[in-house]
């Protein structure tokens, strides 16, 4: 969690952090801060609340200087408030710290720097930081920074600024986020990509156990135990319009409106057309490897966890792999039985999921091979797993994830037809139908997104309803569970997601007028099962709101509402099915008036456990 952000040039620092940690706000939004070398003195900025607050907090008194830090909080080690907020100091303020991660040998090294006579002003694990470098200081910034970080345990990715080094920011990473940009004349360090990307489009990825030194014409790395090393430069295909919110009201809205491009270009390269064969570069398995797998681990968290339950029914039925499904954060703790016949699935947008990343390294550990379906360039999923699929989504700004989980389906789909052809447990028909289908799905996500005026009635009409229930069937459990989470986490009422079948187990009884039920309806081969619990809900007044086929006549005698989406086959129903439960989600949060991008309590990357 928190957003980190590093400048060196000839320009004036202040903006330029401001505009980096405005594009890292997603990282978290409990405080922000910035410190600036003015002179020889380090300027110390800091406000609770959003970046909007440190903004008029130095509306009149901004600090001047061509060398700074800036920090985005969400709040892990000391409640938000200015005290807590970064940047941290050493005792006389003669150096800065931001940093995001956890360190969890911090009471500890506290201790024994007030016992050698440091000074804390704040409750959180980061100051130790600034004093253990204060402590090893004796003119070589690089050296002291290198001996600090050794001494941390835990994850960190953070930056050192020193008043008597007006040319040298340092930083240092393990398992938090890091990326360097590359400028003319001028560097940058942050989180992540789009903080810097209205200057530069040159990336270093700087990896676990490392420490960088930046001044204004270079870059250089060096490992923990200080030998130096080169680092190959990337060129980001992303521009900065890209990561802006182009002429959308919200984030979350342009996100789901690119999703017909996105879900186009994660198809790009690995299908050339309807009838072509799919080719994966990077799946990092040989043939022999995906004829021995024999169980599938999904390792994945929230939204991508129910990309991979959508993924499953796939995987299941057309490459015969067995698929095992845990949230991360379960699966981690509970000596899963995985040997090296084993495909460890990882599914992450940001790369950087704190339980995806630990699952994922205990299931490499017993032997699985690990396969990593990322949407973050370079981050540490896709830098760990022994095969990466991309999802090309392009940057996902908004909290609530959408495009990337339609892309993630996307490539499980991919992954399963190229399977099961390898495999040889899908016949040459079905193979030749579902890619046929595949191919049309960004089509059919578009003529969708053309016309919602129906996901917008609905969604005023029940906008203060007391809470909804999400049902579905097959696949699309995995649009029940997934609708019941966007409507919580941006919309903040109730909602559960559950298998249609086991309503009669217990939730019906939660149905009353004041609890609508979004039933997934799309054709499938447990349609009339599903047409049957709706008329359960139907009999105990509960509305039903119903996302159906467009040629659905069936379902008209049986739903108050209905949602027409385009026709496709059901295992691939989940990718289509996700927009109308995006938009719903979105609309309900709408006219409630939340704050939709960035729903409270929430941040958009969790990089701790
Ligand atoms: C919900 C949401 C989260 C993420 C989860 C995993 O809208 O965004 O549930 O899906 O935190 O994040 P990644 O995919 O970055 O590992």
């Amino acid at each position: 969690m928190c957003g980190i952000v590093g400048y060196i040039g000839e320009k004036n620092a202040c903006p330029i952090l401001i505009e980096g940690l405005r594009r890292l706000e997603y990282r978290g939004y409990d405080s922000a801060g910035i410190a600036v070398l003015s002179g020889d003195k380090i300027d110390v900025k800091k406000a609770t609340g959003k970046l909007a607050a440190l903004e008029s907090a130095i509306e009149s008194c901004a600090p001047e200087g061509k060398i700074g830090v800036g920090h985005t909080r969400w709040a892990t080690h000391g409640r938000p408030s200015d005290e807590n907020a970064h940047p941290h100091t050493d005792c006389i303020g003669n150096l800065v710290v931001v940093h995001n991660g956890i360190i969890e040998n911090y009471l500890r090294l506290k201790e024994e720097l007030i016992g050698k006579g440091h000074e804390f002003s704040s409750e959180t694990d980061t100051e130790v930081i600034a004093h253990l470098v204060e402590e090893a200081y004796n003119g070589d910034l690089v050296e002291a920074v290198r001996k600090a970080a050794l001494m941390l345990e835990g994850s960190f990715a953070f930056v050192v600024m020193s008043s008597d080094k007006p040319d040298l920011l340092v930083a240092a990473r393990r398992h938090s986020p890091l990326v360097v940009g590359i400028g003319s004349g001028e560097n940058f360090l942050a989180s992540d990509i789009p903080a810097f990307l209205p200057f530069t489009k040159k990336v270093y990825f700087v990896d676990d156990d490392m420490i960088v030194a930046l001044d204004r014409s270079s870059a250089s790395f060096m490992t923990l135990d200080g030998k130096s090393v080169e680092k190959e430069l990337f060129e980001v295909t992303w521009n900065a319009e890209m990561a802006e919110r182009g002429g959308y009201e919200h984030f979350m809205l342009k996100e789901i409106h690119e999703q017909p491009v996105a879900l186009r270009e994660t198809m790009r390269g690995r299908m050339s057309s309807e009838n072509s064969k799919i080719t994966l570069e990077g799946i990092g398995l040989t043939d022999e490897d995906i004829r021995r797998i024999n169980k599938a681990v999904v390792v994945a968290c929230g939204t991508a966890y129910h990309a991979a339950l959508a993924g499953r029914y796939m995987l299941e039925s057309l490459a015969r792999i067995p698929v095992e499904m845990d949230v991360a954060s379960e699966l981690r703790y509970r000596e899963p039985v995985i040997d090296d016949r084993t495909l460890a699935l990882v599914i992450t947008q940001s790369g950087e999921t704190a339980d995806t990343l630990a699952a994922m390294r205990e299931a490499k550990r017993r032997g699985a091979k690990t396969l990593a379906i990322v949407n973050a360039v370079g981050s540490s999923a896709a830098r760990e797993a022994d095969g990466v699929l991309y999802t090309y989504a392009g940057p996902e700004i908004a909290v609530a994830s959408t495009k990337a989980y339609t892309t993630q389906m996307m490539v499980i789909a991919l992954i399963t037809l190229y399977f099961g052809r390898i495999r040889g447990t899908i016949s040459p028909d079905r193979d030749a139908e579902l890619r046929r289908r595949l191919w049309s799905i960004p089509e059919q996500v578009d003529l969708f997104l053309s016309d919602y005026e129906a996901v917008i009635n609905i969604a005023e009409k029940y906008h203060n309803i007391g809470g909804f229930m999400y049902i579905g069937r097959g696949p699309n459990l995995a649009s029940a569970l997934e609708g019941a989470l966007k409507i919580k986490e941006i919309a903040y009422i109730h909602a559960e997601g559950y298998a249609a079948g086991e309503m009669k187990h217990g939730p019906i009884a939660m149905i009353d007028p004041n609890m609508a039920t979004v039933a997934f309806a799309t054709a499938g081969r447990t349609y009339e099962k599903l047409i049957s619990n709706i008329q359960e809900i139907k009999a105990r007044s509960g509305d039903i709101i119903a996302i159906a086929g467009r040629r659905d006549e069936i379902i008209n005698n049986y739903a108050d509402h209905i949602i027409r989406v385009p026709e496709t086959d059901e295992m691939l129903s989940p990718i289509i099915n996700a927009i109308p439960l995006q938009l719903l989600a979105y609309y309900v949060a709408k006219f409630r008036g939340h704050e939709i991008d960035k729903p409270r309590n929430l941040a958009k990357s969790v990089t701790v456990e």
